[in-house]
């Protein structure tokens, strides 16, 4: 099945967003980035130049097809500059309320029935998120990709209840051209990745908290012993102490087990505004 996708329009321009653009436009879509913050454009642009850069240096790709890509891009201040897409995907913050009001804009804003407007989530239900697109609840999907977007092969497409079978193929046609391995799964809390990853993060910092380890030989244990790439540990000051937080507490909400409540450790870190990376302390100290 084709995808047909001549522009994409992403909205938010944080490591997900500002990936999901360099990977669309590599696989020769052209792609509207659109974001709020100037100054998150301008970060996310000299990202591009850099990891194309870096991808012609290792010889990954011509000089050529590095400026072809970056002279696909279009960084936008205005939403109405993703007014041409036939395809939007939405990567901007985990709250629903803000996700469903930006769902209804798009829905009200491309109207044509063939548009896609898929969300790439990693907890907020695709279900709840169609509803608010009334009409245009059919072309909702979720189409989750993995940090870092260029590097990890994987698209989770999530079918809410509404979204329609062609939607999904169509989906899953779109994630193959650009280069990624598709693999569905239903509108589940977590869906399939964080429901099984998020509480082997959360049971580590059990397992820290408890004294079982220290962290360094936590996540020695399990790169050694299980050929993880990182350990769990390291793994959530990669994602964001906050973010594993949010997820853990919709599985134990949605999912009603109290096996999914966040290790209060994991709590108390995210109180004190050590969220990993971004902060440059979480689990482990980053200052220097
Ligand atoms: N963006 C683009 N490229 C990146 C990158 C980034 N943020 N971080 C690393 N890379 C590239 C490096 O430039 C390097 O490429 P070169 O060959 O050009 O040098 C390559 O990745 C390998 O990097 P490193 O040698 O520095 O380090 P590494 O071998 O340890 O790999 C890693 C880094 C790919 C991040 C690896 O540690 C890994 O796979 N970690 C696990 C990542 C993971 O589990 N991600 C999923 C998180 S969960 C999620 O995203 C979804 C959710 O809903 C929470």
């Amino acid at each position: 099945m084709s995808h047909g996708v001549k522009s994409i329009g992403i909205i938010g321009a944080g490591q997900m967003g500002g990936g999901i653009t360099q990977v669309a436009a590599t696989a020769g879509i052209d792609a509207v980035v659109y974001d709020s913050s100037t100054d998150q454009l301008k970060k996310c642009e000299a990202l591009h130049q850099k990891l194309l850069n870096r991808a012609v240096e290792k010889e990954r790709m011509t000089q050529a097809e590095a400026d072809a890509a970056l002279g696909r891009i279009s960084y936008a201040n205005s939403l109405d500059a993703l007014s041409g897409s036939d395809w939007v995907v939405e990567a901007i913050i985990e709250d629903l309320g803000i996700k469903s009001d930006l769902f209804k804009k798009l829905a009200a804003m491309l109207p044509n029935d063939n548009v896609v407007l898929a969300s790439n989530t990693s907890s907020i239900s695709i279900t709840a998120l169609a509803a608010s697109a009334g009409d245009a609840a059919h072309r909702v999907v979720g189409m989750h990709f993995f940090n870092p977007v260029p590097i990890m092969k994987l698209v989770e497409v999530i079918k809410g209840i509404q979204t329609s079978d062609d939607v999904v193929d169509r989906t899953v046609a779109l994630a193959e051209a650009m280069g990624k391995t598709p693999l569905k799964a239903n509108d589940r809390a977590g869906f399939v990745s964080n429901r099984v990853l998020m509480p082997l993060i959360n049971e580590a910092f059990y397992a820290w908290m408890e004294g079982v380890a220290e962290p360094e030989a936590i996540d020695g244990i399990m790169k050694l012993g299980c050929n993880h790439p990182m350990g769990p540990l390291r793994l959530a000051d990669f994602i964001g102490l906050d973010t594993c937080e949010h997820i853990m507490n919709v599985l134990h909400r949605e999912l009603g087990s109290d096996k999914y409540a966040p290790c209060p450790l994991l709590k108390q870190l995210v109180s004190a505004g050590r969220l990993g990376d971004k902060t440059k302390r979480g689990v482990y100290d980053y200052s220097n």
